[in-house]
């Protein structure tokens, strides 16, 4: 059995679809932004806190659980600036309470969710995982925390782990059960489908004065799905024995400016955006873009879905959104 925290989340729940299909699988989540219809009905739904010590209990009393995927976290940069005691409390603290846990239970294997915030701002065109990290805001220093305490952890007590840096997940899922629905919403794509669907007056865009082409910032966006594949081939890798630690970045190796996008969104739904120039949002870096050669190489990753095919996704979502 699986234990997937945070399992009723935007990339929880995609990889539950997945998982499911594989294994047993119990969700564990508090539901303070996830979505309990957006759980696959076959998996064990449990809700409850990661940072309550009989929550987990519990579950790890209850269910033989062989591995723990962590997707539950606070993810706004900007929150994290306003209020960084949330981040360090809820991503670090109550990360530490299960991972405690989790090791009185004998449980070894780990996958944590982690992100390209930990890099900060890159001196380097292309992001590899050798590239330094310096995050520049709570929620990058709270994930790159957990990192380094994994790190210690697996020396000292034998813990096996992977940790994956996502960078810009977008997207839903094939038959548009589920896909992604934060409130408030700050993610680029849903946004500007949000405007072109007729429920936001404009888009704006954070700034033009970036040292880029057409002066946006770069991203590189990420089919949610694709992101799920990878987790299913971190956790066999685990399971199987043929990784002990590791870090991989996971992203398309490609990056799109903020104008592309809301460009290739224009050509998806065949309407066309308001778009308004503004300020800079506060701690935006102007360009991350993945090198995801390494988990190519160690466990055969790859992206199947391209930009417009994530953004087809997300508009078929949203177009009948379920929550
Ligand atoms: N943007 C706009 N207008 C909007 C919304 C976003 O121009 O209305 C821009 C942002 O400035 C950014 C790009 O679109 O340049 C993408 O923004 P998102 O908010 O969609 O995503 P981020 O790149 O800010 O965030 C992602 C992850 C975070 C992670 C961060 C690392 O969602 O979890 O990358 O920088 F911390």
């Amino acid at each position: 059995m699986i234990l997937v925290i945070g399992g009723a989340g935007y990339i929880g729940s995609h990889l539950v679809k997945e998982l499911i299909k594989k294994e047993t699988v119990v969700v564990l989540d508090n539901l303070s932004t996830g979505h309990r219809v957006a759980v696959d009905q076959k998996a064990i739904f449990v809700e409850g806190n990661l940072g309550n010590e009989d929550d987990l209990k519990s579950v790890f009393s209850k269910y033989p659980i062989k591995a723990v995927m962590h997707f539950a976290a606070n993810s706004l940069v900007g929150e994290s600036v306003i209020n960084p005691l949330k981040y360090y409390e809820n991503n670090v603290g109550d990360t530490l309470t299960l991972l405690k846990v989790m090791l009185r239970h004998n449980v070894k294997n780990f996958i944590f969710s982690s992100t390209a915030a930990t890099y900060g701002i890159p001196n380097v065109d292309i992001i590899s995982e050798s590239t330094v990290t310096n995050p520049i805001n709570p929620y990058g220093r709270s994930k790159l925390m957990i990192e380094q305490i994994l790190a210690d952890y697996a020396k000292a007590y034998d813990l096996n782990y992977v940790v994956l840096r996502y960078f810009n997940a977008a997207g839903a899922f094939q038959t548009g059960e589920i896909g992604e629905s934060h409130n408030p919403e700050t993610h680029l794509i849903p946004i500007v489908l949000q405007h072109l669907a007729g429920q936001r007056e404009k888009v704006s865009v954070f700034g033009s004065d970036y040292e880029t082409p057409d002066g946006s910032c770069i991203r590189d966006y990420i089919h949610v799905m694709d992101l799920a594949n990878a987790h299913i081939l971190a956790l066999e890798s685990l399971l199987e024995g043929r990784n002990k630690t590791a870090t991989y970045n996971l992203g398309n190796g490609l990056g799109y400016s903020v104008k592309e996008v809301i460009e290739t969104c224009e050509q998806v739904t065949g309407v066309k955006a308001n778009v308004e120039i503004a300020e800079r949002r506060e701690g935006d870096p102007g360009k991350l873009v993945a090198s995801s050669a390494k988990i190519f190489e160690e466990l055969g990753w790859n992206t199947e879905r391209d930009l417009t095919e994530i953004i087809q996704s997300a508009w078929n979502w949203h177009q009948n959104q379920k929550y």
